[in-house]
C-alpha cells in the first residue's frame, strides 16, 4: 500500500489523495471527483470520504504502574494519595520482566487505537532505577508501534524522598527525556517550590522537556503553577515546558484566575488535562455540590494557551479502567468541560492530535505535510463532529509508510420481520 484515495483531511474541503514513499508523505492531492477502486490503483486504500489524520498522540500515561489494580490491594477511598500507598505497595513487588510485559501490552492498547506518540511517567523514586531502566529498553523494542518519551516521574516526591535530588539526576543521566515533578506532594509548599526550582534548572542543564505532575488536587491553595510558570518565563522554555492537571485551577477564585492567566499566556507552556482520572479522583473530599476536579480547560484554550486530554492510567492503583482509546478520553472531557457546542466539536480532535503534539514538542515530525513522516490513521467518520457522535475509531494505523494496525467494523445486522 502506498496511498489512501478518497480520503478527506480537516480543515480542507473535499476529497484527497494522500500518497507516501520511503516513509515519508509524497503527495496530497486535491481530487475533482470521487475515484473508483479501478483507476485508483490496487496499490491504494479507499478511504470512502472519511478522516485521514495523523496518529492520536497520548501525551500522559504511567506505563510502569498500568494493569495493577488490586495488585495487592484496591484503591478503596478512590483518592490519589490511597492511590499512591496502594502503588508504594505494588512497587515493592515489581520486576523488569514484570514491568516490561505490562508496559508493551499497554502500549499495543494504545497503538490499536491509533496513537503513535506516547509521553510516558516512570516512577524514579526507586533506588537503583530498575523500573527505569526497563522502561528506557521498551522506549526501543517498541518503536515498530510508537514514538515513547520517557518523563523521570518523582511520584514520591524530589525533596521529601531520601536521595530524590540524585535519583532525578541519575535518571537524567541514563535517558529520560523529560523532567518531572509532583511539587504539591511535597511535604512542605517550600519543598514543593525549591523541588520547581531544581528540577526546571535540571532540565534547562540537560537540554530536557519538563512536564510537572501540578496542582493535582482539589486545595485551592496549591499554587505551583504560578510558580511553575514564572520559571518557565524566565528562562523562556514555554515550548518545551508542560503543566499535567492543574486541577486546583477548578478550584481557584475567578480574581486570582484572572492575575494567573496573565502570566501563563507570557509563559506559553502547554496544559494536559486528563479528564477521566481527575473527575475520579478529585471532589473526594466534598459531600454537595462536588466539584468536577478539572483545570479550566476550555478558557486556557480560549486564552490561546495549549492544552490536550490524556488517559493518565489504564487500570492502576488511581484508575481502574481505560483499554487505550484516547477518543473516549476526548468524548469524556469534552463533556465535563462544557465543550459541546458547535465551534467546539468542529475541532474536538485537535485536543488529541496536534495539541498533543505540540506538548511532545514533535515539530516537523508530526502532521501530514510532504515531506514528514508517513504516519498516518485513517478514522471510522468523515468529520470531528461524526467521529464523537458515532463514537468512532481508528480504522488503519499506517507507521512510516507500513500498516501496523487494522480495525474491522462492526456491523449491525437485522431479523427480516424488523424491515
Ligand atoms: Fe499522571
Amino acid at each position: 500500500m502506498n496511498h489512501f484515495y478518497n480520503a478527506r483531511l480537516r480543515g480542507r474541503e473535499g476529497l484527497y489523495t494522500l500518497r507516501w514513499a520511503d516513509g515519508c508523505i509524497s503527495a496530497i492531492e486535491p481530487q475533482s471527483t470521487t475515484l473508483r477502486p479501478e483507476v485508483a490503483g490496487s496499490d491504494g486504500l479507499d478511504a470512502a470520504g472519511r478522516l485521514v489524520i495523523p496518529p492520536l498522540v497520548e501525551p500522559h500515561i504511567h506505563l510502569d504502574a498500568a494493569l495493577t489494580a488490586g495488585e495487592p490491594r484496591w484503591n478503596l477511598s478512590g483518592t490519589l494519595f490511597e492511590g499512591i500507598e496502594r502503588w508504594a505497595e505494588r512497587k515493592a513487588l515489581v520486576t523488569s520482566e514484570d514491568t516490561k510485559s505490562r508496559a508493551h501490552r499497554t502500549i499495543r492498547m494504545l497503538a490499536a487505537h491509533g496513537i503513535q506518540h506516547v509521553r510516558t511517567h516512570v516512577d524514579v523514586t526507586e533506588p537503583g532505577l530498575a523500573t527505569l531502566k526497563a522502561m528506557l529498553e521498551v522506549r526501543d523494542e517498541a518503536r515498530a508501534l510508537v514514538d515513547l518519551q520517557i518523563v523521570a516521574f518523582p511520584q514520591e516526591g524530589i525533596e521529601s524522598f531520601a536521595n530524590g535530588r540524585a535519583l532525578m539526576e541519575q535518571a537524567v543521566e541514563m535517558g529520560a527525556d523529560v523532567v518531572g515533578g509532583i511539587p504539591h506532594f511535597e511535604n512542605t509548599r517550600d519543598q514543593g517550590v525549591s523541588s520547581l526550582h531544581f528540577l526546571m534548572d535540571l532540565a534547562e542543564r540537560h537540554e530536557r522537556l519538563v512536564d510537572v505532575h501540578c496542582d493535582e488536587t482539589d486545595d485551592p491553595q496549591s499554587r505551583f503553577l504560578e510558580v511553575l510558570a514564572e520559571l518557565t518565563r524566565v528562562k523562556g522554555m514555554g515550548a518545551h515546558v508542560t503543566a499535567s492537571h492543574t486541577t486546583a485551577m477548578g478550584s481557584y477564585d475567578n480574581a486570582y484566575c484572572f492575575k494567573l492567566f496573565r502570566l501563563l499566556k507570557q509563559a506559553g507552556l502547554s496544559f494536559i488535562s486528563c479528564p477521566t482520572e481527575s473527575i475520579h479522583l478529585q471532589g473526594r473530599f466534598d459531600s454537595y455540590p462536588k466539584r468536577r476536579g478539572l483545570t479550566r480547560v476550555p478558557e486556557l484554550d480560549r486564552a490561546g494557551l495549549n492544552v490536550c486530554f490524556a488517559q493518565d492510567s489504564i487500570v492502576d492503583p488511581w484508575y481502574p479502567l481505560g483499554n487505550g482509546n484516547l477518543l473516549r478520553i476526548l468524548d469524556a472531557g469534552l463533556h465535563i468541560c462544557h465543550m459541546l457546542g458547535y465551534e467546539d466539536l468542529q475541532r474536538a480532535l485537535d485536543f488529541v492530535t496536534d495539541h498533543g503534539a505540540r506538548a511532545l514538542a514533535l515539530g516537523e515530525r508530526y502532521g501530514l505535510e510532504v515531506g514528514r513522516p508517513a504516519n498516518l490513521v485513517l478514522l471510522s467518520a468523515a468529520s470531528d463532529d461524526e467521529v464523537l457522535r458515532t463514537q468512532g475509531h481508528a480504522l488503519v494505523s499506517i507507521r512510516h509508510g507500513r500498516p501496523i494496525m487494522r480495525r474491522t467494523e462492526s456491523e449491525v445486522s437485522w431479523a427480516p420481520e424488523t424491515s
